[in-house]
């Protein structure tokens, strides 16, 4: 009748068939007498709820629930406890069991009970969902990384987006930092709210004092309207104030006191406006440093420095290159209606190995570049642009030791599932393992123990690997 599936646990036989007969009508029925059967049951199947007795046996059903919550595919829990024993319910339930049913058993409570433990869980998978696709489209998923470098990233973007707190986002150009301004906006929880952006270091002192606080008609000369600033514009939302090292002494100040008070004033106006706006900076410049040299507000730079985000260069997440390629590939290749899907074998080495002082912004463009000149189904080095041709001066990089086993193994992954950002499939996965594989044998002089440890990746796997490539494609070049 329903795909329902709940697993009775019990030592006395007569109540495991007693509850078997009383719900097969309405879920998918196992037993279990004991905490051994049951995790076998659980490990081998997909349990929706567990209803488990205290007593079972010499055994405790609170440890039995302890065990199946650890599980990879927990069951939501039941405990059944002899009637009086709420103390031992109520323990159950700080540890995770989901709510308990007293003996002797009411069938009918307790088929409710699983009935809402059931609507309760799909309620929360639908939650997950929800927030994941708001996450796809508006949030995170937009910022391309697996690499550990990324990891605070993405964790700090989570947990500060849907507070007021004010952000420092640094980075060198090209990192993400504007991204991440995206990102931290768009899951604020202010959803209807606007994020505002000012390039700081595009304004001169008047003017970028004026773009952030307005002006009333007649404040300065050529101020012929009044106007209201960003500050004012942002109100209710988010205010991304871009390279804020570049801004000057005076705005400085007032914007110390616009973050302290959370008002601002309209140029040739002395009556404050309430604002509430969440305020987020960035700069490729070091803050620290420039407050050393005198050229940047020490309060102010406190007031800014609540939560950092470091945007890792490119050069130290290389593992990530992989990825990025393969979804500007793929965006680039749409854009321009042509059937690129992948890189030759050295074109692909030599982005690995460049070290991107653009970062991602530069290899992004570098793609495109690729794209656009790439006139068959693949973009070769050739195809790439000037800065990365090998007769282009700069010495090639190392293949260093972190990147290889990370972009192996996100390749890997994303081939077996396609759940990665790589776009799966499109990319010619294959092909770019066997790059790191070669690469990294050829580090370790052919050694295939040593060259999978650098792979992260079990030597069995490694062997798997060289195998399915001599059977699939005994020569490669690009
Ligand atoms: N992790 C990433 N995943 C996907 N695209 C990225 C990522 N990081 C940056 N980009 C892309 O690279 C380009 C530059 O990113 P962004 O403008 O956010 O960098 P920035 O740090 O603000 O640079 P700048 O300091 O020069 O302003 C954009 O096209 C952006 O979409
Ligand atoms: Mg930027």
């Amino acid at each position: 009748m329903t795909d329902k599936t709940v697993l009775i646990v019990d030592d006395e036989k007569h109540t495991r068939d007693g509850l078997r007969s009383a719900f097969e009508d309405e879920f998918d029925v196992y037993v279990a007498a004991n905490g051994t059967e049951a995790i076998e049951v659980l490990r081998n199947d997909s349990i929706d709820v567990m209803v488990t007795d205290l007593r079972l046996g010499g055994e405790d059903g609170m440890d039995l629930i302890d065990r199946a919550l650890k599980l990879p595919r927990a069951p939501i829990c039941i405990l059944m406890t002899a009637y009086g024993s709420v103390d031992i319910a109520v323990e159950a339930m700080k540890r995770g069991a989901y709510d308990y049913v007293s003996k002797p058993l009411n069938i009918d409570e307790l088929e409710l009970t699983i009935k809402r433990a059931i609507r309760s869980r799909a309620v929360e998978t639908e939650n997950i969902a929800l927030k994941k696709q708001v996450e796809r489209q508006y949030g995170l998923e937009r910022i391309i990384g697996e690499s550990a470098a990324m990891q605070p990233v993405f964790d700090i973007v989570r947990q500060v987006a849907p507070t007021r707190a004010t952000v420092l986002i640094e980075g060198e150009s090209g990192t993400g930092k504007e991204l991440v301004a995206h990102a931290l906006h768009n899951l604020s929880g202010r959803p209807k709210s606007r994020l505002v952006i000012v390039h700081c270091a595009a304004l001169s002192e008047q003017l970028l004092e004026s773009e952030l606080f307005g002006h009333e008609r007649g404040a300065f000369t050529g101020a012929s309207e009044k106007r209201i600033g960003r500050f004012e514009e942002a109100d209710g939302g988010t205010l991304f104030l871009d390279e804020i090292g570049e801004i000057d002494p005076g705005t400085q100040v007032k914007l110390l006191r616009a973050l302290g008070e959370r008002t601002i004033e309209r140029l040739g106006s002395n009556k404050p406006v309430k604002i509430d706006v969440r305020v987020i900076a960035a700069t490729n410049k070091d803050l620290a440093e420039l407050v050393e040299k005198g050229r940047f507000r020490e309060d102010l730079f406190f007031r800014l420095d609540v939560v950092k985000i470091s945007m890792p260069p490119l050069r130290e997440r290389r593992e990530d290159i992989v990825l990025l390629a393969g979804a500007f590939l793929r965006e680039f290749a749409e854009e321009n209606g042509k059937p690129v899907r992948d890189l030759t074998a050295d074109a692909l080495q030599r982005l690995v190995d460049y070290d991107w002082p653009g970062n991602v912004r530069q290899l992004r463009t570098a793609i495109e570049h690729g794209v656009v000149m790439s006139n068959a189904g693949k973009i070769a080095l050739r195809h790439l642009p000037a800065f990365l041709q090998p007769d282009a001066g700069a010495a090639t990089g190392v293949f260093a030791v972190k990147p290889v086993r990370g972009a192996v193994s996100a390749a890997a992954g994303a081939a077996g599932t396609g759940g990665s950002a790589l776009p799966g499939g499109d990319l010619d996965l294959a092909r770019m393992e066997q790059v790191f594989v070669e690469e990294a044998l050829r580090r370790t002089g052919g050694n295939r123990t040593e060259a999978a440890r650098l792979l992260g990746i079990s030597r069995r796997t490694l062997q798997r690997k060289l195998k399915d490539d001599d059977e699939n494609e005994p020569t490669q070049q690009g």
